[in-house]
């Protein structure tokens, strides 16, 4: 909580006695600056006949207390019994102004964020896109929480389905270094639907995927090869996207913990015997199935996705580098059985509190043109997505801008126009939306911070000794301190939402753009207070654009 709210809070607890309140920012400036609820909320419970006389005694309390008296400049009841709290001055310039400032909400706490976990010898989804986009954007506002945050890219690099792609280069005679990902993913389907017509194909694809997990040279060194081809593809991806792994751990990776965790559900009766010598775990409640099992070990004796996403988290539990208060995990929406699946099976198994973990779903992306490709689940191929992008980007935003820059502006586009909306929405991916000059969108905000960094450029900014904010100041200056405090942070990091980061910024260029307007910086009598302001405006800009993995181009 900034640092605003928690002294405020703090006083009306000890002066209330009174819990579950909120205090927040208002919109309407009207109203002041902060507002709380505490007597809507705690009248009854405090024994008073309404919150108009609770607020009143509340108010009375917090007058003398003398650490809200340098903060706080008036305070007032509202309505029934809502209580406004009006900022010194002092204090907004002192916040404006201090380098140490900032959100501390999971301070000394650590978090791991999972995202993109592309599959190997596929092709990179959209989907992956949106993991990898929104996943990178929580990493970097965890970050700023105060948390220690690492990340782990779960791959997709294990299963029987590298039988199939064993057997066929096998069959074939293939060379997979020569192959791309999307000719590993072809050959894979094509075998696919062939194991349907002929038979004695699917036996290959068991037997080699049984070769695999014997250590078996010929499987080992395909599957090896595929990795390689696919992470060298991916990778591109990543560098071109700004994203970094700590941990790459594939499901492969746990393929040694697998059986001491089997064992462990079976002795536990966690997981019970199910059909044809399966085993499964089952969630009842009252002794109504309220979920359907997930299948622990299958009745060929196999391990299943489930199983390998058990023993990553006993890891993720285990290992020091690893370990989490916090677990986030970025995948679709398709996914949310599964993975309460999993996260329930962890709570019956004693390890962990499902509360720990976090799915954070992404819904669809599809572009206006519909079925771009015929492949399931794989609705538009990412270069149109994001290789196209520069020239798209030069024609629809229509602005001036450096070569070297257009491609920067477009990822960000890209970026930003993914993280605006909620990520559990299913989407339409418009290159006139995502290059708005006039709408929410990256163009708009950037455009907004080139304008502030001209006005302040070579200029001497200096925060000290500065006049009260006036007129359309004051409402910059509070808007500022805002995020300066922490408060957009720690409302994004509460919501898994960078939408949050995206929507403040947005307000705060439209802020901007108004005040500038409006007001001449620049020769004016104000001018060293607005200097001020616009400069601590473009560092918010870039700070905040930062939190969403946007690096912003300096001109337009
Ligand atoms: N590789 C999976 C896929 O592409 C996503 C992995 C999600 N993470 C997990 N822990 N299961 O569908």
């Amino acid at each position: 909580m900034g640092k605003l709210r928690q002294l405020i809070t703090q006083a009306i607890c000890s002066s209330a006695g009174v819990e579950n309140f909120t205090v927040e920012r208002t919109q309407d400036s009207s109203k002041g600056d902060l507002a709380t609820n505490v007597a809507m909320v705690g009248y009854k419970s405090a024994g008073f006949s309404s919150p108009r006389e609770m607020a009143e005694r509340v108010v009375e309390s917090l007058r003398d207390n003398s650490e809200l008296e340098t903060v706080i400049s008036k305070i007032e009841i509202a309505g029934p019994g809502f209580i406004n709290f009006y900022l010194k001055q002092e204090y907004v310039k002192k916040v404006l102004s201090d380098e140490s400032a900032g959100c501390e909400l999971m301070k000394g706490k650590r978090v791991l964020v999972e995202y993109s976990s592309p599959n190997i010898a596929k092709r990179f989804s959209v989907g992956h896109l949106r993991s990898t986009i929104i996943g990178n954007s929580l990493e970097r506002i965890f970050k700023a929480t105060g948390a220690r945050v690492t990340n782990d890219n779960h791959l997709g690099d294990w299963g029987t389905q590298f039988g199939m792609i064993i057997a066929v280069v096998e069959e074939k005679d293939l060379d997979v270094e020569k192959m791309s990902v999307a000719d590993l993913e072809n050959e894979y389907v094509e075998f696919n639907k062939r194991m349907t017509e002929t038979p004695g194909l699917r036996e290959k694809a068991k037997e080699a995927f049984w070769r695999l997990e014997k250590g078996d040279a010929s499987a080992r060194k395909i599957w090896e090869q595929s990795v390689a081809v696919s992470m060298s593809e991916f990778d591109k991806i990543y560098k071109r996207l700004g994203v970094e792994f700590e941990h790459s751990l594939g499901e492969s990776a746990y393929e040694t913990d697998m059986p001491a965790i089997i064992k462990e559900a079976k002795k536990n009766k966690v997981a019970v015997e199910g059909e044809n010598g399966a085993w499964v775990v089952k969630f009842e409640k009252d002794g109504k199935e309220y979920m359907p099992p997930a299948m622990l070990v299958k009745s060929d004796g196999t391990t299943t996705y489930f199983t390998r996403d058990l023993a990553t988290i006993r890891r993720r539990l285990d290992e020091d580098e690893l370990r989490a208060d916090l677990y986030i995990y970025e995948v679709g929406g398709e996914q949310r059985l599964h993975l309460r699946q999993v996260f329930e099976t962890v709570e019956k198994l004693g390890w962990a509190k499902k509360e720990r973990f976090v799915h954070v779903a992404h819904g669809l992306l599809t572009l206006p043109e519909g079925k771009m490709s015929t492949r399931k689940g794989n609705t538009i191929k990412l270069e149109d997505l994001l290789w196209k992008s520069k020239d798209e980007a030069r024609r629809v935003a229509g602005v001036e801008i450096a070569d070297e820059e257009i491609e920067k502006l477009s990822l960000a586009s890209v970026k930003y126009n993914e993280l605006k909306r909620s990520p559990g929405l299913d989407y339409v991916f418009v290159w006139d939306e995502a290059l708005s000059m006039e709408g929410n969108s990256a163009p708009y905000i950037n455009y907004a911070y080139v304008r502030a960094k001209k006005i302040v450029a070579e200029k001497n900014i200096d925060g000290k000794k500065l006049r009260d904010f006036e007129g359309e100041e004051i409402g910059l200056s509070k808007m500022l301190i805002e995020f300066v405090e922490g408060d957009v942070v720690e409302r994004a990091a509460k919501t898994y939402a960078p939408q949050v980061i995206c929507n403040y910024l947005f307000e705060l260029s439209k802020k901007f753009n108004a005040f500038y307007d409006h007001n001449r910086v620049l020769g004016d009598d104000r001018e060293k207070e607005r200097l001020f302001l616009v400069a601590k405006l473009a560092e918010v800009i870039k700070q905040g654009a930062l939190l969403l993995g946007i690096d912003l181009v300096e001109k337009m």
